[in-house]
């Protein structure tokens, strides 16, 4: 492969694996993380580390000139919905304003290439599941709409300068790297399959089921669980894309085009460590839709990307065996 790729956030959840990925096609990667929830143990050794912010212009604009960078991967942002509600205008400076100028360092700089996390909250509560790209687009969180205003600069930037893009939006990502290489580590995580994991290794005693009276056949919340590493490589492949059809950019949906219930997702951590996890029936959190489920006819379509990890019991293994490690880790 031509040339580097610059990953932001990639000693993050998300963008660690992307950084695993785009090494194993072969691309040269440089990371911009600045550590605040990454690691810099989750970067692998084939990638160099820059520690800075992604809005500190003259650092990004010296890491992709030394570097001949071509290609942007967009990770680090802020990803809590209740912290987003509480803390709105950091969502905006870490999401939206910090975004505006990585992107005019990557203009500036000659970037051809930009791929960006986007978000299933750009939808708010689907009128219809699966939910298609063209839908409407109301988010119902600072988080949401943090990550559409993005979307509306990248299309707008597109078409004013010689750079293209893809959006990808992301629904439930869960699992871990199935060679051990990464996984989920930032404490206080909120995600359900994560919480399991802590719960099925004994870093809690239960897991909370939030509603129990959803439009859903058992009554909890129904969403689209996607293996961290095919989220992955779906990057790699919308930069390929990129890549091939200059003229062109993308906002696809990434997740498989079928829901789990949280009752579902426990029964299948039951079934892999044939144990039972507590489970303590609660009330509804505030802003969950009853079912959030991708139609992913559009990114079947437009990348060779198929799913390879969509299997739950194999995405909560994966899960599994990272919190194992991670437990080892913090002794
Ligand atoms: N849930 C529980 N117990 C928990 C945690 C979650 O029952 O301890 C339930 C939730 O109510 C929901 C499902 O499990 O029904 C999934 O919840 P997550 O918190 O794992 O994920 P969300 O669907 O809330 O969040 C995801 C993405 C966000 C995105 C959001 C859009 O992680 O980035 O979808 O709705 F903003």
């Amino acid at each position: 492969r031509d040339g580097c790729v610059l990953v932001t956030g990639g000693a993050g959840y998300i963008g660690s694996h992307a950084v695993l990925a785009l090494l194993d096609a072969g691309w040269k990667v440089v990371v911009v993380d600045n550590l605040v929830t990454g690691f810099d143990w989750a970067v692998d050794k084939r990638a160099k580390l820059v520690v800075a912010n992604i809005d500190d212009e003259a650092t990004i604009r010296a890491t992709m000139g030394d570097n001949g960078v071509t290609a942007v991967m967009h990770f680090a942002g802020s990803v809590v919905v209740p912290e987003s509600v509480s803390d709105p205008l950091k969502y905006y400076r870490n999401n939206t304003v910090a975004s505006r100028s990585l992107i005019e360092s990557a203009v500036a700089s000659g970037v051809k290439h930009f791929i960006f996390s986007s978000t299933a909250a750009t939808y708010g509560i689907p009128e219809q599941v699966p939910v298609s790209e063209d839908s409407p687009k109301v988010p119902i969180n600072p988080y949401g709409m943090s990550k559409l205003m993005t979307e509306f600069m990248l299309r707008d930037v597109a078409a004013a300068h010689p750079i293209n893009y893809c959006a990808l939006r992301y629904f439930n990502v869960a699992g871990a790297d199935p060679q051990g290489r990464s996984g989920q580590s930032t404490a206080g995580a909120t995600h359900l399959i994560k919480i399991a994991a802590e719960a099925a290794t004994g870093k809690r005693d239960a897991v909370s089921v939030f509603g129990t009276d959803f439009a859903t056949e058992d009554g909890t919340g129904v969403r689209d669980y996607i293996h961290v590493t095919d989220l992955a490589a779906a990057h790699v492949d919308a930069l390929d894309l990129l890549i091939a059809r200059p003229e062109e950019s993308h906002t696809m949906n990434a997740g498989y085009g079928r829901g789990f219930s949280v009752l579902q997702v426990l029964d299948a951590v039951d079934r892999v460590t044939n144990r039972k996890i507590e489970r303590r029936l609660e009330g509804r959190r505030a802003g969950d839709p009853d079912a959030l489920v991708a139609d992913n006819s559009k990114i079947l379509s437009a990348l060779p990307w198929r799913p390879k990890h969509d299997d739950l019991e194999g995405i909560v293994k994966d899960a599994l065996a990272w919190e194992r490690k991670l437990a080892e880790r913090e002794g």
